[in-house]
């Protein structure tokens, strides 16, 4: 079984990950964020992909989520796991904390959604109802539970258009919906995985407090710091979890 990782901000590259090859894949869809990265890490085997390019120049409203999810398929990828830096909503939540949601509420807009999108095909509706693959959950849930790695087992995610952070009056309209964090490429990342069949969860690490929860502006250079130390957290989880998979 071949395992597709997407990285996001601050997981440019896999650490750990022997390389086999590299490939640039081509799709009906355009051009994926950069070539697909081979290899075995901790004995198995997977596909990596840099979400937002080699050299993070892809926003995430830019990013072409339908080109980089059939990639992933078209390279043999039968299950996603994605890591996501997010906003911490809830006052329970710290930065670097790693959560493993189980719903998203999508406040995307004009982003490229969906493949079923064709003139010329029967009209498809795929359910949603529980975004993330239960069975991906649960491996990384008691996984991280035996090695004594503390994760948040269940969380709502907030898709937001971006690139700008949110407003405050904006976080607190999300957490009156139920969201817990809140992130810009969560969407529609998911739901196509879901059209493709693809097994998909979210590893999201909390890279700062969301807008209006910490007092003070929403830094980069806090972001950047605190998601270095939390993907030394996700590598560990990952030592744990791939060879379970
Ligand atoms: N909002 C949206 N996306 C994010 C945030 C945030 O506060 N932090 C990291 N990605």
């Amino acid at each position: 079984m071949l395992t597709g990782i997407i990285g996001g901000s601050g997981l440019a590259e896999l650490d750990g990950l022997t390389i086999t090859h590299r490939e640039v894949m081509r799709t009906q869809y355009g051009e994926p964020s950069g070539a697909l990265t081979f290899g075995q890490l901790c004995g198995r085997d997977v596909v990596f992909m840099n979400r937002h390019g080699p050299a993070h120049t892809i926003p995430p409203h830019r990013v072409n989520y339908r080109a980089n999810l059939l990639s992933l398929k078209q390279a043999g990828a039968s299950q996603v796991i994605a890591v996501n830096a997010v906003g911490g909503i809830s006052s329970t939540l710290q930065p670097v904390d790693l959560v493993i949601p189980d719903q998203i509420i999508d406040y995307t807009y004009s982003r490229e959604h969906t493949f079923f999108d064709s003139e010329h095909e029967p009209v498809r509706h795929i359910d949603f109802s529980y975004p993330f693959s239960e069975s991906l959950r649960t491996t990384i849930i008691e996984t991280a539970s035996a090695c004594k790695i503390e994760v948040i087992a269940g969380g709502t995610y907030a898709a937001t258009q971006g690139p700008r952070f949110e407003t405050a009056a904006e976080i607190d309209r999300m957490e009156r919906d139920g969201a817990t964090i809140v992130g810009m490429t969560g969407m529609p990342e998911a739901v196509l995985a879901r059209e493709l069949d693809l097994g998909y969860c979210m590893i999201a690490v909390v890279s700062n407090p969301a807008a209006g929860r910490s007092g003070s502006e929403i830094s980069v250079e806090d972001i950047m710091s605190n998601l270095h130390a939390g993907m030394a957290r996700v590598r560990d989880l990952f030592e744990e979890v791939i060879p379970v998979l």
